[in-house]
């Protein structure tokens, strides 16, 4: 079976389907009818808060955790109930390093890969080991190791089947910015070769590197959409700084097509002596959402189990960001 061609996924299937997906923890409330679907070949990115569901989501569809209701299929295959052949086909890399630190990432990839009979191991070992640059570092026990080359470990043993769909729960947490950069380049990589990668952040500077973007609160997903789409639902602020001094804000939605309405107010004259235009960053716009004053409301949002559903107007601004700012900050 090939990447590629992946057995058990009917052609257009989606790779991952969750649909309203429950899960309480005695009066907690992890996941509230959440719905997604991950399309074959895509880098789908779940955002949201600490505390927001993100892992126990990604537990039902590694099959670690049986949800209370609702269905999830992997490749075809329920999570549930073939967790075993699901597990086979996929590569998992949780939150925190399940590795043992008194063995070097070579033993432990042996250890994982014997447990899964791993074909080939030793030229794969080499392989992943190459891939997330610790193929020098390979005989050091992992105790010796960073924060960030434990993450580049468990990443490999996460790789070490060549999966073709990838689950990763927050794999750059603390890991410096170059590092950062070198997994996404590794992740378009993969993408490339048809893999499927769905992982958790809540970085907005690495949203922007997914195909598409669920953000999710208290256990429910508000939208579905491209990082693109989701920043195009907050409100522009356009500020016409007058002649008199004065100053004109507006904020409006669609700005490209609202900005010559707003304009033709002043006939374009002399009058007008300076314009600026904020536009919201992505990290403005999913904050407002998580806040519960998205724009969402303002045009139907698709994809998402509450899509649509969080009306009300906002400004769509966080308070200190400047115009058409780097999306870098955490939700
Ligand atoms: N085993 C558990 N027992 C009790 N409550 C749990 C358990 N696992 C998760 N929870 C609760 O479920 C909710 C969702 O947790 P989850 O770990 O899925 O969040 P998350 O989005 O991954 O957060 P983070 O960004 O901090 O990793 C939280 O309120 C958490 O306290
Ligand atoms: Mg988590």
């Amino acid at each position: 079976m090939s990447a590629s061609d992946p057995a058990g996924a009917a052609a257009g299937a989606p790779a991952v389907a969750i649909e309203q997906l429950r899960k309480s923890y005695g009066p907690i409330t992890a996941l509230d009818g959440a719905s997604i679907s991950v399309d074959t070949g895509e880098i789908f990115g779940l955002v949201g808060p600490n505390g927001a569901g993100k892992t126990t989501l990604i537990k039902a569809i590694c099959g670690i955790l049986k949800p209370d209701s609702g269905s999830v299929s992997v490749l075809g295959l329920d999570a549930a109930r073939e967790r075993h052949a699901v597990r086979r086909r996929l590569g998992y890399m949780p939150q925190t390093p399940a590795l043992y630190e008194d063995l070097s990432p070579r033993e432990n990839l042996v250890f994982f890969g014997r447990g899964f009979r791993t074909s080939g191991l030793s030229d794969r070992i080499r392989d992943v080991l190459e891939f997330v640059e610790l193929w020098e570092r390979r005989d050091d026990p992992l105790h010796n190791f960073s924060g960030g080359m434990k993450q580049r470990a468990s990443l490999a043993c996460a790789l070490l089947r060549d999966p073709e769909l990838l689950i990763l729960d927050e794999p750059t947490a603390g890991v410096d910015p170059t590092l950062k950069q070198n997994f996404w380049r590794r992740f378009r990589e993969l993408k490339e070769r048809g893999r499927t990668i769905f992982v958790t952040t809540n970085m907005m500077d690495e949203a922007l590197h997914c195909d598409r973007v669920a953000v999710i609160r208290a256990g429910s997903v508000l939208i579905t959409e491209t990082p693109e789409a989701i920043r195009a639902r907050g409100r522009t602020r356009v500020t016409l700084g007058l002649r008199d001094g004065s100053l004109r804000e507006q904020e409006v939605l669609a700005y490209e097509e609202e900005m010559p309405r707003l304009l033709a107010a002043y006939g374009l004259s002399d009058e007008v002596a300076r314009i600026s235009v904020r536009r919201p960053s992505l990290e403005d716009v999913v904050l407002g959402m998580i806040a519960g004053d998205a724009g969402a409301g303002e045009k139907p949002a698709h994809g998402g189990a509450h899509g649509g559903a969080h009306g009300g107007r906002t400004t769509g601004a966080h308070p200190g960001a400047g115009a058409d700012a780097e999306d870098g900050g955490n939700v």
